[in-house]
């Protein structure tokens, strides 16, 4: 099969190299994503002695993959669907890629009952053209003849990476399909050209560790504590705008496993699905959830993720650890965020914590 690569960020820290593997991870467009932060974390995790680690909120699985490329046995966790077939595509799958046969046999199921056409009925006139629309329906049903469950994350990830490239912003908030289109090479590709190059980028993202390394996709106060050490980069309550991971990826979650178990906002303009709750985005339950969480994790060293711009502040925070953690710990670090306008991201400029509990 025709291999692709693209065009990667360099990520070579100042100091410590960041593991080989790193450069084949495919970057998934994500809020709060800690790609650009990762050659700091990997210096601050590679000084700490573990053998097993918790991503509690694994997200576009970025931090879950680095762990397992420092050899450490990775546990990945997100109560979202889709971050979840991320991580057991590049993550808990140490050995399967899709094969050619495999790829003839995704491109060329075709969606024929009423049941299995539920996106080009349901999205109509939304996000994508018809045909688009049609294709996801029919790599969806091929994904179904798949039996390895490793292959089927694999062709689910590489569905979903697809889904977002074809997006103009990475989201799901407008519906016109036409807006935005500016010539770049993504929004001109079609899904089913996206699609066969993705299944190149996740087959050479695969690689062994040799631990068996696992995904969950649970809250995270029903996450087995176990882990020698837990990094936890919740979402934020955040001081402006919103944080909600439903609105803007809300078609992911629901490509992720079909709509299945989903409830469906038919009345809204782009077919949401109804949020989780979450007590981490609220002000009223993030300092509970907090302690919650520190308590939860007291067994293991905790690192946490945290930024300026976030509600509760940085000394609550770490008084809060304190009850369960001899030793606080903070680094600190300039961050851009790269979302939103130019002036909005003048905007973005937070310091960027490391909060490490032992
Ligand atoms: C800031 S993002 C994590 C980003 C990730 N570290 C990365 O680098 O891509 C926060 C994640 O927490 C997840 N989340 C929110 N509430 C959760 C909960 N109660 N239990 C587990 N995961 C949760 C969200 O779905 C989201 O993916």
């Amino acid at each position: 099969m025709k291999t692709f690569s693209e065009p990667q960020l360099s990520l070579i820290s100042e100091t410590t190299k960041l593991p080989d593997e790193i450069a084949n991870f495919p970057r998934f467009r994500y809020m709060g994503s800690k790609f650009r932060l990762l050659p700091w974390i990997h210096e601050t995790l590679a000084e700490i002695g573990f053998e097993t680690a918790t991503d509690a909120f694994s997200g576009s699985g970025v931090v879950s993959y680095l762990l397992k490329a420092m050899g450490k046995q990775v546990r990945a966790n997100d109560t979202l669907a889709f971050p979840s077939v991320l991580t057991s595509a590049t993550v808990a799958n140490n050995a399967t890629r899709l094969n050619a046969p495999d790829l003839e046999l995704l491109l060329s199921a075709k969606a024929r009952s009423q049941s299995e056409q539920f996106i080009r009925k349901t999205y109509e006139g939304i996000f994508y053209t018809p045909e688009e629309l049609s294709c996801l329906d029919d790599l969806w049903s091929g994904i179904r003849q798949l039996e390895s469950p490793f292959k089927r994350a694999m062709a689910l990830a590489a569905l979903l990476r697809s889904a977002i490239k074809r997006q103009p912003r990475g989201l799901f908030t407008i519906s016109d399909p036409t807006r935005y289109q500016d010539g770049r090479r993504d929004l001109q590709l079609n899904i089913r050209e996206h699609f066969i190059e993705q299944v190149a980028i996740y087959n050479a993202a695969v690689f062994s560790n040799g631990q068996r390394n696992s995904v969950t996709s649970s809250d995270v106060f029903h996450v087995n504590p176990g882990s020698d050490l837990v990094y936890m980069d919740p979402p934020y309550v955040p001081l402006a705008d919103d944080n909600c991971y439903i609105k803007r990826y809300h078609f992911l979650e629901g490509l992720a496993c079909y709509w299945e178990g989903k409830e469906l906002m038919m009345h809204t303009k782009v077919r949401k699905i109804v949020k989780p709750f979450t007590p981490f985005s609220y002000r009223q339950t993030a300092l509970e959830a907090f302690d919650r969480l520190f308590r939860h994790f007291s067994d293991s060293i905790q690192v946490l993720s945290y930024s300026s711009n976030a509600y509760p502040d940085l000394p609550t925070l770490c008084s809060i650890m304190r009850r369960y953690k001899k030793s606080v710990e903070v680094l600190e670090k300039n961050h851009r965020y790269h979302f939103g306008t130019h002036a909005a991201a003048k905007r973005n400029v937070v310091k960027e914590y490391l909060i490490i509990g032992s």
